[in-house]
C-alpha cells in the first residue's frame, strides 16, 4: 500500500479525478491511500496566508516556507520512510523509471507549488525530489500531482486488472507499444493485420516486437539511440530500416 499525502491550497481540485475507475477501486481495496491536506491549516496568521510578495520585488506571490514545514512535520511518517516531492517545472522530467522507483515507497508527500514559485528554502531544506511533468508551465502543481499519482499507482500490485499491463506498456522496455486492434475485424474496409487473426502466437509476438521497434524508430528515435538492443532486435531493426528506404 502506498500512502500519498497531498499538500495544496486547492485540495478540492483532487476529488473528482481520484474518484473514478482504477484509482477509485484501488482506494476501495486498500491498495492506495490518498490524503488531501490544505496548507492553509498550517498558516497561523489571521488571514491564513500561504504566500507573500517576493523579496527584492517583482510580480506574483511566492509560497511561504513556514506553513509547508509545519505541514510536513505533522504529516511525515515517524518511521522515516517518506519521500517528499515538490511538483515544479524545474524538476527532473517524469518518466516510467521515476514512477516505478516511487512506487517502492510507503509514503509519498507531494507539495503542489504555485506557478509564481515557492520559497527556495522549501527546495533546499525540505524536499527530497523535484518533479516536472513536462516542459510547459501549469497554473499550479495540482494537475501535475494527479499525473504523478496516476502513473505511480499503476505499479502497485493488483491496481491494474492485468498484472502484465505495466510490463507491456510503452516505455516499460524503453520502446513504444505496438499497435492494438479489437473487434470488428473489418470496419468500413479498414482491416486488422492478418497475423493478429491467425492464432499463431509466435508470429504474433514477432510482429508485435517489430511494430514496437518500428514505431519507436519512426516516432522516438531519441529513445532508440539511448538503448542497447539485443542481437535479435538489431536484426529486426536492420530489416525495418531496409523497408523504410
Ligand atoms: N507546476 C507548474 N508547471 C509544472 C510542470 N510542468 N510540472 C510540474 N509541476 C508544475
Amino acid at each position: 500500500m502506498i500512502k500519498f499525502e497531498i499538500l495544496s491550497i486547492f485540495p478540492e481540485m483532487f476529488a473528482s479525478p481520484l474518484n473514478f475507475s482504477l484509482l477509485k477501486k484501488a482506494q476501495e481495496k486498500g491498495l492506495l491511500n490518498i490524503c488531501l491536506h490544505d496548507i492553509r491549516n498550517w498558516a497561523d496568521d489571521k488571514h491564513k496566508m500561504t504566500d507573500d510578495a517576493p523579496y527584492g520585488g517583482g510580480c506574483g506571490m511566492v509560497m511561504k516556507v513556514e506553513p509547508v514545514e509545519k505541514a510536513l512535520n505533522a504529516i511525515k511518517s515517524p518511521e522515516n520512510d517518506s519521500t517528499i516531492v515538490l511538483m515544479t517545472p524545474q524538476g527532473e522530467v517524469l518518466n516510467h523509471k521515476i514512477a516505478a522507483d516511487l512506487a517502492g515507497k510507503k509514503q509519498i508527500i507531494i507539495i503542489c507549488g504555485r506557478y509564481e514559485g515557492v520559497d527556495e528554502r522549501i527546495r533546499t531544506h525540505l524536499v527530497d525530489r523535484e518533479i516536472s511533468i513536462g516542459d510547459y508551465i501549469l497554473t499550479g502543481g495540482e494537475l501535475a500531482a494527479l499525473v504523478l499519482i496516476d502513473t505511480v499507482s499503476r505499479f502497485i500490485p493488483d491496481v491494474l486488472g492485468n498484472p502484465l499491463s505495466t510490463h507491456s506498456d510503452s516505455f516499460s522496455d524503453d520502446l513504444l507499444e505496438h499497435p492494438q486492434y479489437t473487434r470488428p475485424a473489418q470496419y468500413k474496409g479498414w482491416t486488422v493485420p492478418d497475423v493478429l487473426l491467425s492464432g499463431n502466437h509466435a508470429q504474433i509476438e514477432l510482429w508485435r516486437k517489430k511494430e514496437s521497434l518500428k514505431r519507436t524508430y519512426q516516432r522516438r528515435p531519441d529513445l532508440l539511440r539511448k538503448m542497447k538492443l539485443s542481437a535479435e532486435d538489431e536484426k529486426i531493426m536492420d530489416k525495418i530500416k531496409q523497408e523504410d528506404i
